[in-house]
């Protein structure tokens, strides 16, 4: 097909996700071709930097000839086993088993879904039917946290605290609850510490109010990332778990984009030595290069679930590409590179200079806040630094900066509210980083520039560049 007739033929058939579909009507697809590394290649020539590991997924880097290999031998030997009929293939057991050694040591158990809504999808599905299973059918009600996302399957969604995916979809269900995000810089708190205990007391009165008795499960991010890369401080994680153990309710760590090395350890709960009582991890598990999340679930969940009621009876959930053998073959393979092949190691080394480059836009006119931990990162704009005032939407600064980007060869994600997120891929290399920042002084520079932009600055905007709007 040529150029024009893809683009047409885009328009007329292929439905986006999380667009409006008259917006991308008019403004039509952007076709990526090829990648390289960090690079894309679009189908004009253009040759992007990504900053964003395609979906904050491809957490390894594109083109590694080792994955394409496992992939391409489990396709010739065994392309697909289903896991029904007590069915089983060899690359899936492994990765379970690896799974389970390497994650927290609280869990213990493996569901394999093909992203992460339905690993969200089926960890809700899991623990209804362990709380039905273990004669305590009250404890129906779900608490997760404002700007949180947990996927768009039709009960996840729910728990998704975003307004485009409640909008018309009938969700929050009357059982979903939202409490406060850790949001430090929209926030006053006197100090971390009492950032944690807000959060803590927030919890502890949401299951006052519901009764610990209705009370299921608290679902969070460790870091939140669609909803603007909130970081909460360190220990907030480890408060809101221990919270959840002693209001008895179950505690979810949502690591779909947390996982395998993106925060530095290979899962986030780690680095405060946080037992979940359920995990959801996807993106990073194949780092895209197929399908696949997984839950994760303790042995106690596991339990009670095998022994309620009917121990011959079917535990009614499956999907036909459950634990599917190329897609496991590939999470083996992307396992070995994060460890043997030393991707966590440079991910975690590089994390100070990701850091150092950010923090360093906190001195660019547009720049109010910037916050990190290991290669996921944002940059907040603000047209006054003082009293943290955003833009008007009127200004699409958003849809602009994303543009400006592209022109200078840059790829990551402007989100609506003026947050600009980043998730370098963990093979990125010094000089690559070098690149990004150039790369985006001068995006937020070219912004600037427009002669709208700079006059929303509260304040004179000393400016560097000659060539203004
Ligand atoms: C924390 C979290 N949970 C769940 C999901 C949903 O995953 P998927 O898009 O693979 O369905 C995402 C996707 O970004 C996510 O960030």
């Amino acid at each position: 097909m040529s150029i024009p007739s893809l683009i047409e033929a885009d328009r007329r058939h292929l439905i986006h996700p999380v667009v409006s579909y008259r917006a991308h009507e008019a403004r039509g697809v952007t076709v990526l071709e090829s990648a390289q590394g960090v690079f894309l290649r679009d189908i004009d020539g253009n040759e992007l930097l990504d900053a964003f590991s395609g979906l904050w997924c491809v957490n390894t880097g594109y083109g590694h000839q080792s994955i394409v290999d496992a992939a391409t031998k489990q396709l010739a030997r065994l392309p697909y086993a289903t896991g029904y009929f007590h069915f089983g293939s060899e690359p899936a057991i492994e990765l379970a088993s690896q799974l389970v050694e390497l994650s927290p040591a609280s869990l213990q158990h493996v569901y394999f879904t093909l992203g992460g809504s339905d690993a969200v999808d089926s960890a809700l599905r899991f623990i209804t039917h362990y709380y039905n299973a273990t004669d305590r059918p009250s404890k129906k009600h779900l608490i997760a946290l404002q700007r949180g996302y947990h996927g768009s399957s039709s009960i996840g969604a729910g728990l998704t605290a975003l307004p485009a995916f409640h909008r018309h979809f009938d969700v929050p269900l009357p059982t979903q609850h939202h409490i406060a995000s850790p949001y430090g810089y929209r926030n006053d708190f006197a100090d971390d510490a009492a950032l944690i205990s807000a959060s803590v007391a927030a919890l502890e009165a949401k299951v006052a109010q519901l009764g610990a008795d209705n009370v299921a499960a608290f679902f969070c991010e460790p870091i939140q990332g669609s909803g603007g890369v909130i970081v909460p401080p360190v220990g907030w994680l480890n408060a809101m778990r221990e919270a959840c153990r002693k209001l008895d309710i179950l505690f979810v760590a949502d690591e779909v984009i947390t996982g395998f090395g993106r925060t530095g350890p290979l899962f986030a709960c780690e680095a405060e030595g946080v037992q979940p009582d359920l995990m959801t991890v996807a993106k990073g598990l194949t780092a895209g290069y197929a399908p696949m999340g997984a839950v994760l679930m303790s042995d106690a969940v596991y339990q009670g679930i095998a022994d309620g009621g009917d121990v011959a009876a079917a535990i009614g959930h499956g999907h036909t590409y459950s634990a599917h053998p190329v897609s496991a073959a590939i999470g083996l393979e992307v396992m070995r590179r994060y460890h043997e092949g030393g991707l966590l190691a440079n991910g975690i080394a590089r994390g100070p200079r990701f850091a150092q480059g950010l923090d360093a836009l906190l001195a660019h006119p547009l720049v109010g806040d910037s916050r990190h931990r290991g290669l996921l990162g944002a940059l907040e704009l603000v047209s006054d630094k003082e009293t943290r005032r955003g833009f008007e939407a009127s200004l699409k600064l958003p849809d602009r900066i994303a543009a400006a980007a592209y022109a200078n060869g840059l790829v990551f994600r402007a989100f609506g509210d003026n947050i600009l997120g980043f998730a370098p891929a963990l093979s990125y290399t010094e000089s690559e980083f070098d690149l990004l920042f150039e790369r985006l002084e001068k995006t937020l520079d070219d912004v600037l520039a427009q002669t709208d932009v700079r006059s929303a600055i509260k304040g004179s905007v000393e400016f560097k560049r000659t060539a203004a709007a």
